[in-house]
């Protein structure tokens, strides 16, 4: 609790904290402090139009960040946070261009970590309680679901006013599914744990308009990618990596790396996998994908990124 305080402390102060969530770590910083928020992608090597999800700690703050709130993004908020969903709304003026990129939108989300919410809570009562947080990660890179992820990861890059607070594994391992709700109807911009029949449960998601091109990071091609070369439902030969479903009898020769029991085991231990592939200096990984609906669409498109 003592490293909470301090943290909440640190980033009023402007510095950087990257803290755990349900679904990677994050790199946090003050969503209202301009400074604080450039070297987010100073640290993270990412191009500056490249928007943040700000993180808050109760659906009350909402309207502090965000307006015209459609009545369908409340009752998925009521329903789904905190959780591993981001919504996209239009945003309000306590939200400037440096965290959007200069959008009129802002992603928002409540983390399902409680660390995470502590700390936002801490923050709420000294300071503004919105941390602006990407994925933990080198821009394109693998997210980070462990401390030590972030310690190899950013420690070089951190200063000794940052801090990164250990909250052990996380639980989901894929980023949040992300859902535009600027729209008569909300769209899926990536898939995550929420899976689309969760969201339909809801209100109905529009069919007619999947394609229509937002700027999210996320969307570009090459990105979740480790140093070794990803390639799928490939026979692996000699002295490739393979993660696989447990069931998938590992070739001779062949460096098993995963061997997830069921589709959330994957999702979690996936980048994690990842990144061992490059500790074994490995230069090819192949990984044989999970079928099905939920969760594994969410693997499938990290997977299919991984791999351009
Ligand atoms: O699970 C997560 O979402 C994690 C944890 C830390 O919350 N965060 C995360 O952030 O994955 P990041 O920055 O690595 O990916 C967020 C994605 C990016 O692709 C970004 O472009 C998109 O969200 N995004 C953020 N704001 C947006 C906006 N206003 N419109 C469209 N896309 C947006
Ligand atoms: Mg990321």
């Amino acid at each position: 609790m003592e490293q909470i305080v301090k943290a909440a402390n640190q980033l009023n102060k402007g510095f950087l904290v990257a803290f755990p969530t349900e679904t990677v770590y994050g790199l946090g910083a003050d969503a209202t402090n301009e400074n604080a928020v450039l070297r987010i992608f100073e640290v993270k090597n990412r191009p500056s139009n490249h928007p943040l999800i700000v993180h808050i700690g109760s659906i009350n703050e909402l309207e502090n960040w965000t307006k015209d709130v459609p009545e369908y993004a409340y009752a998925l908020a009521r329903k789904y946070w905190p959780g591993p969903m981001t919504l996209i709304l239009i945003r309000s003026k306590n939200i400037k261009d440096f965290v959007t990129g200069g959008q009129d939108t802002v992603g928002i989300r409540i983390p399902n970590n409680e660390t995470a919410l502590l700390l936002l809570k801490e923050f709420k009562k000294i300071g503004s309680g919105a941390i602006a947080a990407p994925s933990a990660n080198k821009f394109g890179k693998v997210s980070p679901t462990s401390y030590q992820h972030v310690v190899n990861e950013l420690s070089n890059d951190l200063g000794e006013n940052d801090m990164i607070i250990d909250g052990g594994n996380s639980e989901i391992g894929l980023e949040s599914t992300i859902i535009d709700c600027t729209s008569e109807f909300p769209r899926i911009l990536r898939p995550g744990a929420i899976s689309e029949k969760q969201i339909n449960e809801i209100i109905q998601l529009d069919l007619n308009n999947k394609e229509t091109e937002m700027r999210f990071s996320g969307s570009f091609k090459s990105h979740y990618a480790p140093n070794a070369k990803v390639l799928l439902d490939e026979i692996p030969k000699p002295g490739d990596g393979l993660i696989a479903m447990n069931d998938f009898v590992t070739p001779k020769d062949v460096i098993r790396i995963g061997a997830p029991e069921n589709i959330e085991e994957f999702a979690r231990n996936l980048y994690s996998d990842l990144r061992k592939a490059d500790e074994l200096n490995l230069k090819r990984v192949i990984v044989i994908q999970p079928q099905g609906d939920e969760l594994a669409v969410a693997i499938r498109d990290r997977l299919k990124k991984a791999s351009h």
